[in-house]
């Protein structure tokens, strides 16, 4: 079972035109697949789920659909609040918060202290988040450490640039699902994915279900991750510490 799954939930909006409707009725749809995601994440025990749900580059779309959008997150997670709760689901959100409106800002801070007692699955929200973005934070952290002595460029490491980003302390995903259609990972965890397991499928995130989930699950299950080695060299290995 993969550790820690990230997922670029694409397509609302494709989903709702093919049927004639507005792209916020996509959103809205999209909050039950986020919903029954999590539940099978943590009936399958994956530690760690990291969603993309806002993007630095979204922050360019139509000012009516940006509106929808933080009202419908910080609603939906307040409704479902209780349940994460029980669920013992620990809330975390990633991402550039200066951009956040107040109101939800300050709403996403509630609902990440009202869980952060839970020891199950980690669910965390990529919001105003860019992995570009991420990584510039990260230099800038670096450099004022280096800058005021408090530590030497030569102690900066792979370990020290994990460390100084939003997602420090977790482990990197295993597994990239993104829905949606698109080949391509849009600024999203870039650092974290050098040796992710990428599976694309092109169904829109309102109509992916737990079933299509557990399939990109058999799929990564099926791949060898070789980390540069070759594959009888895996094989070996495999052989002599079985788990
Ligand atoms: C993903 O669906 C949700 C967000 C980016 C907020 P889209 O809104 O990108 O849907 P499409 O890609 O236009 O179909
Ligand atoms: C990526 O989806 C961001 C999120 C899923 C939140 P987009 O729909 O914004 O991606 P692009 O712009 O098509 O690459
Ligand atoms: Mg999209």
């Amino acid at each position: 079972m993969p550790r820690h799954v990230a997922i670029i939930m694409d397509g609302n909006g494709r989903w709702a035109r093919k049927q004639g409707q507005q792209r916020s009725w996509g959103h809205r749809n999209g909050v039950t697949t986020v919903h029954d995601i999590t539940e099978a994440a943590d009936d399958l025990g994956i530690k760690y789920l990291t969603l993309y749900t806002f993007s630095t580059e979204n922050w360019n779309r139509p000012e009516e659909e940006v509106n929808m959008l933080m009202h419908l997150i910080v609603s939906s997670l307040e409704e479902q609040t209780p349940e994460l709760i029980r669920k013992g689901v620990q809330l975390r959100v990633i991402g550039d918060m200066e951009r956040v409106p107040k109101f939800a800002r300050e709403r996403l801070t509630r609902c990440v202290a009202d869980t952060a007692a839970g020891t199950g699955v980690v669910l965390t929200l990529a919001i105003s988040y860019s992995s570009r973005w991420e990584i510039v934070n990260a230099c800038r952290v670096i450099a004022s450490r280096v800058a005021s002595g408090r530590m030497r460029a030569e102690d900066i490491d792979e370990a020290a640039v994990s460390a100084a980003l939003a997602t420090a302390g977790m482990p990197d995903p295993d597994l990239l699902i993104r829905t949606g259609g698109d080949i391509r990972v849009s600024n999203y965890l870039l650092w974290q994915i050098a040796y992710s397991e990428l599976v694309f499928t092109p169904k829109y995130w309102p109509e992916f279900t737990r079933d299509d989930f557990t399939a990109a699950i058999a799929e990564y299950q099926g791949r060898q991750r070789r980390y540069g080695k070759t594959g009888e060299q895996i094989e070996s290995e495999a052989s002599s510490n079985p788990s």
